[in-house]
């Protein structure tokens, strides 16, 4: 649906050339929602931005929907972009229009009647659960009820493509979590194409199919979330998404494990499980096959989109030779095993 072809976007800064892109190549499937993380700064509004030429690449060529935009003249570009909707962090409605009429705006427009924009919006505004606001003015919103507002207008061309910037960062958790949901079902419904941008792993974690890291302007790591997300390949993919895994140790655990007696002689490993593994007993298991005795310090199972997956801390005590062979075991049974290391 979305395919990004050698993008590079330099912009003139005060202190010379700033390179925010530097040769993207992305493809992006129809009806997925795709996740783009990365530092402040990373170009990660840029990258989305180039996508309807808000942003005009300096180099490459954006295609959508088979299209390409670069090469297309002001009045081919503005048709191309109906079918690219965007929603913001600031929402960016019209604070002296009603929710109708922020939504109605992109279609009067392009001179639509009232009529058929009323058959328009109003199925729009049932579908963002706003039909009983239509006379609002955005001044008498919550933030929840704006980004609907804001959904709802990039809808009201009917687009393949929903870009968002950072559309839930000013959101509380229980907000962001009724907007993630209302982005799912569009996704589902409309089978529309969905790119997020965001800060929030959370975010990635519970919408997204697939996820790119974006660093310095250039993709460094990429894949579905789950293996993103449980198998990071780049220290700033386990930076950014230490707070959402939760493989943290306590505080609490460590300073124990720190006492030279307690580790004496012990094995502190961490176990991680993804998949089929999660539910096998393996640690009883392991005990019996090898002379080792296991004690659990510390553990967590969650899932991303209905997979499981999890890690455990453990300390283990047993001849050298038993030790590595339970390991061997654990590996060809799909656990990563990591030497835990207390500072
Ligand atoms: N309009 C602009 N003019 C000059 N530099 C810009 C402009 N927009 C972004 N930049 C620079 O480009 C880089 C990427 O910015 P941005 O795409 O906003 O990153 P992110 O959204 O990941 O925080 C940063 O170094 C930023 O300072
Ligand atoms: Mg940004």
């Amino acid at each position: 649906m979305i395919q990004l072809q050698g993008i590079t976007k330099f912009y003139a800064g005060s202190a010379g050339r700033v390179e925010a892109l530097s040769g993207i190549d992305l493809k992006i499937d129809p009806g997925e929602i795709f996740g783009i993380i990365g530092r402040s700064g990373a170009g990660k509004s840029t990258l989305i931005r180039c996508i309807n030429l808000l942003e005009r690449p300096s180099e490459g060529h954006v295609l959508v929907a088979g299209r390409d935009l670069t090469v297309l003249d002001a009045a081919a570009l503005r048709a191309a972009r109906h079918e690219i909707g965007m929603i913001f962090q600031h929402f960016n409605l019209l604070s002296s229009r009603t929710v109708f009429d922020n939504v109605a705006l992109p279609l009067e427009l392009i001179g639509m009647t009232r009529s058929a924009i009323e058959e328009r919006v109003t199925p729009l505004l049932d579908l963002v659960g706003l039909g009983d606001h239509r006379g609002r003015y955005p001044a008498q919103l919550s933030g929840g009820q704006k980004q609907r507002v804001g959904i709802a207008r990039a809808l009201a061309s009917q687009p393949k493509v929903l870009l968002c910037d950072e559309a839930t960062s000013a959101l509380d958790p229980e907000t962001t979590r009724s907007i993630l949901a209302l982005l799912r079902d569009i996704n589902r419904r409309l089978g529309l194409t969905v790119v997020v941008i965001t800060h929030e792993m959370q975010v990635i974690k519970d919408l997204c199919d697939r996820v790119a890291v974006l660093d310095g302007g250039r993709i460094i790591e990429q894949g579905d979330v789950f293996s993103v997300f449980t198998q990071p390949q780049m220290a700033l993919t386990q930076t950014l998404i230490r707070d959402v895994i939760g493989h943290e140790t306590p505080p609490g655990l460590l300073e124990r494990l720190s006492q030279p007696h307690l580790a004496d002689g012990a094995a502190l490993r961490r176990l991680f499980f993804s998949g089929q593994s999660t539910d096998a007993p393996l640690i009883s298991e392991l005990s019996r096959r090898f002379s080792v005795d296991i004690n659990i310090l510390h553990g967590q199972i969650d899932e991303i989109r209905g997979r499981p997956f999890g890690s455990l801390l453990v300390l283990a005590k047993g001849e050298a030779a038993q030790l590595e062979a339970a390991w061997a075991w654990l590996a060809e049974r799909d656990v990563r095993v990591e030497v835990a290391h207390v500072q």
